[in-house]
């Protein structure tokens, strides 16, 4: 990593989580991320969810035709946990390197996740084979009772589900992913620092930058609404320095989830926010205002990789100290006029601008 006050070169990054859609969503969104990360874990909650081998070989080839031909990128796929999931097809996935990890959604968690797995016991054959081939399992940590409150639900599910999952396979690489709370932080930091090195979360750039006020800033703000749905200050303040402790535990996953307009701003909006145009500019501006730029890399790009037991990229980009004014929307012609899904940090200005080697600046 090179630093000066004015750019600073790092290691080509990747992201360990994103939502790249399918059909005209995909095509729409896929250059933003890989333009910047070399390589991205793709969520599968599609509709009908990726559950199968062939499924996730299919979906890979349509990323790979939506990105330019010029970047190198590579989509690595996910399969969809369900209470019926056979543990010889995720292993097959898994050892003809399809699948890299597997997703596991609580049923009715979040966005098309109503195939998710009803109840832990019933995937206890899966989570043996996983752990025994060391497939990594990627969890969205948020329990559904209806009688918890929605800020609880992540902190309720480390203490119901998460610490006995890990007490019952202790050996299985576990993603606790877009962790939200200082619960998750404590519980991911103490475990890795007594030694569990198959533990690890990742952190989104929207709850390092916000905290739950945002969601009723002069009314209902559907933009700013996602799940796990941010929380109060105190939380993002352990989450910023969370990722900016430069502890390899902590990993970059933006979770960049867009909708279209008409999904969002309706009276019941779904959950999700598109940071994928501007995610690294907005990870910068939170590891400068903390005075830890020299974590980032670590952060964006290091710890990652490690964690899955992958190289690490050879390429390295550029951030600029030059300001940009982040626009509402950006125009694409595969979707409809105004269904554009609107940009993480919209109006704002950033400090950072992103610049790729070979490849023409945005701004
Ligand atoms: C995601 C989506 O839209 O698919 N939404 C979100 O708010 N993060 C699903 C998810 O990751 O929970
Ligand atoms: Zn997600």
């Amino acid at each position: 990593m090179q630093d000066s006050s004015s750019q600073l070169v790092i290691r080509r990054p990747d992201d360990w989580h994103v939502h790249l859609r399918d059909g005209a969503m995909l095509k729409a969104v896929a250059p933003a991320t890989a333009r910047v990360f070399a390589r991205a874990v793709v969520m599968p909650n599609l509709k009908p969810p990726v559950t199968t081998v062939d499924q996730a070989r299919a979906y890979r080839q349509r990323i790979v035709e939506a990105v330019p031909a010029d970047v190198r990128f590579e989509p690595l796929m996910t399969a969809y946990l369900t209470d019926h999931i056979d543990p010889a097809e995720l292993e097959r996935g898994f050892s003809e390197g399809v699948f890299t990890a597997a997703k596991l959604y609580p049923a009715n968690a979040t966005t098309n996740s109503a195939a998710g797995v009803s109840d832990l016991s019933r995937i206890s054959k899966v989570l043996e084979r996983m752990e025994a081939i060391d497939m990594p399992l990627l969890i969205h940590g948020e329990v559904t009772d209806a009688d918890v409150d929605v800020f609880d639900r992540e902190a309720a599910f480390i203490e119901s589900h998460l610490i006995p999952l890990r007490q019952r396979y202790p050996s299985l690489r576990i993603v606790l992913e877009h962790i939200t709370t200082e619960q998750a932080v404590d519980f991911i930091r103490t475990e890795s620092l007594a030694g569990d090195s198959r533990l690890a979360a990742t952190i989104t750039p929207h709850h390092l930058h916000l905290n739950r006020n945002a969601m009723f800033l002069g009314g209902l703000r559907s933009d700013f609404y996602c799940l796990p749905v941010v929380k109060r200050e105190c939380h993002r303040r352990a989450l910023v320095k969370a990722a900016t402790s430069g502890l390899s535990c902590f990993f970059l996953g933006t979770d960049s989830a867009p909708h279209p307009r008409s999904g969002k701003e309706s009276s019941c909006g779904c959950a999700g926010i598109f940071n994928a145009v501007h995610a690294l500019e907005s990870y910068a501006a939170v590891f400068e205002q903390e005075g830890a730029l020299e974590h980032l890399q670590g952060f964006a790009s290091e710890h990652g990789p490690r964690f899955y037991g992958l190289p690490l990229n050879n390429e390295s980009l550029t951030l600029v100290k030059r300001q940009q004014t982040v626009p509402k929307t950006l125009e694409d012609s595969g979707l409809e006029a105004g269904e554009w899904p609107v940009l993480f940090h919209a109006g704002e200005t950033l400090n950072w601008s992103v610049h790729v080697d070979g490849q023409a600046e945005t701004n």
